[in-house]
């Protein structure tokens, strides 16, 4: 990252980490000012960032030396991918050593630069995430918007926006609003580039309802493309209230999937923008579609087993898993990123996985999120993750989360259908046709799944 302070690096950094991190590709943000609070102590004073005081170089160099060696570290020891190292890279200097030390161990760099000049895209920035900071904790808020300002003044002194030549960069000025890039070249970079293209701050918020309960549903069976069961109609007549009355009347746009019941639960919303997308289509289950998960259990036992086990990556035979879906719903996500104020009304799996990339779930934990029937998702995106408010809707209806098998019973389980052992970073996954076989993925590929990704913790602001 390379920008003054409060130009939503962090913010940037942590989106980034996020959309890599549920794409499946080990993903870690390197935040320097955790490094410099850990070494300086939060309290400091304006004039440790005045570059000519040589307690406070000394001590902001030592951070950045210390946050480099572990993102090192942690490309070699943790099979690391993308490293975000978040710091404000101001000069050409501290540029040009990154450049060097990364470039000794083969690792590529692209900076990303958010230069900004709208005082009061600033000032909001200021006030909605600084001023919360450990550096200001029991300051008043005045003096500390006052100290954050003359700390942003010692920066520009000595603020080098991007000019070299040979490096790898994107610059983003005043949030988005005109893109520069340089040297962008492979899958991921472009990958990234992209993505950071459909990022806005515009204040939004995501909706999301599962279809009201269908025939399907209330037999037990999965997949399928079943119409709506007669409580599954009341709640798509008492959906347009719903939204009324807790949302108000702003303009939204309805996703669907191309499916009956998601189409049948949007048809009586007044919004006159609705869209279908294929890609927002059930989880393919294969030639498990129309089953139960008893008669599953009983046909297909070690692929039940085997779901059980490794429920992302399981892929139904001659359908899909999880990790499938999270691929194809790419697009959906960065669609959502440029959008502001959309309904989805979707399935299970789709939205355990839309749901997922805002609320930074697991991919292990992914797959047993609780999106209920007849309840409305509300996602507010604030600056470093999200709010949520449920709505759900006074009718009945069927219970259609299978929780995680404790870890004993899917011990017992493994024992039972001899799964093949897996080697670190080395995956074995049932075969698409169902044949026996595994499926060893690049971890350089587009589709990255090695080991369960870690999640970064939340940043410490
Ligand atoms: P510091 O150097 O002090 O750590 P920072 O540059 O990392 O500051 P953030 O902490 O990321 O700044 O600031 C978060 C705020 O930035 C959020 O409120 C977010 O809305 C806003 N923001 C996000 N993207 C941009 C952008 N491209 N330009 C300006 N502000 C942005
Ligand atoms: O049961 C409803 C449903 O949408 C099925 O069509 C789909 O196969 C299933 O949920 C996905 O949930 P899980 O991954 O927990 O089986």
């Amino acid at each position: 990252m390379v920008g003054l302070p409060a130009r939503g690096k962090t913010y940037i950094a942590q989106k980034v980490c996020r959309y890599l991190t549920w794409l499946g590709i080990n993903t870690k943000v390197f935040n320097v000012g955790n490094y410099r609070r850990k070494l300086a102590g939060a309290h400091v004073p304006h004039t440790f960032f005045d570059p000519a005081n040589p307690e406070g170089e000394k001590s902001r160099k030592e951070a950045a030396a210390e946050a480099l060696a572990d993102m090192m570290r942690w490309f070699e020891e943790d099979e690391g991918i993308v490293a975000i190292y978040d710091a404000t890279n101001s000069t050409k200097t501290r540029r040009a050593w990154l450049q060097e030390s990364l470039n000794k161990k083969d690792i590529q760099v692209l900076f990303i630069e958010s230069i900004c000049q709208d005082e009061e895209v600033i000032l909001n920035n200021i006030r909605d995430v600084k001023l919360s900071s450990p550096d200001y904790a029991d300051i008043d808020p005045d003096q500390a918007a006052e100290d954050f300002r003359a700390r942003i003044d010692h920066y520009q002194e000595q603020y080098e926006t991007i000019t070299e030549e040979g490096l790898t960069y994107i610059k983003l000025i005043n949030v988005g609003s005109q893109v520069i890039i340089n040297l962008i070249k492979g899958y991921l970079e472009s990958r990234i580039v992209y993505y950071l293209m459909n990022l806005h701050i515009a204040p939004r918020k995501i909706y999301m309802s599962r279809h009201g309960e269908s025939v399907f549903n209330v037999e037990g069976k999965i997949g399928g493309d079943s119409p709506l069961s007669p409580r599954g109609e009341m709640y798509a007549s008492r959906l347009p209230d719903l939204i009324r009355q807790n949302l108000g009347d702003q303009n939204l746009t309805i996703w669907t999937s191309t499916m009956k019941r998601t189409i049948q639960t949007a048809s009586l919303l007044p919004h006159p923008t609705k869209k279908q997308w294929k890609a927002l289509e059930e989880l393919d289950a294969g030639v498990c579609d129309g089953m139960t998960y008893e008669e599953i259990a009983e046909k297909y036992p070690e692929d039940y087993a085997n779901r059980d086990e490794d429920k992302f990556n399981y892929r139904y035979r001659g359908g899909e898993s999880y990790r499938d879906v999270v691929l194809r719903l790419e697009p959906v996500i960065m669609e959502l990123e440029r959008h502001q104020n959309i309904l989805i009304i979707g399935h299970q799996a789709i939205l355990r996985c839309i749901y997922a990339y805002f609320m930074n779930y697991s991919h292990e934990d992914l797959p047993y999120i609780k999106i209920p029937l007849h309840t409305v998702i509300e996602l507010t995106p604030k600056a470093y993750g999200c709010d949520e408010k449920r709505f759900k809707v006074d009718i009945e209806a069927v219970d259609t989360h299978r929780p995680k098998p404790t870890r004993a019973a899917s011990i017992r389980k493994r024992a039972s259908t001899n799964l093949a052992s897996k080697a670190p970073g080395h995956l074995t996954l049932p075969n698409p046709a169902g044949a026996s076989g595994e499926i060893v993925y690049d971890p350089m590929s587009p589709i990255l799944p090695l080991t369960s990704p870690k999640l970064t913790s939340r940043p410490s602001l």
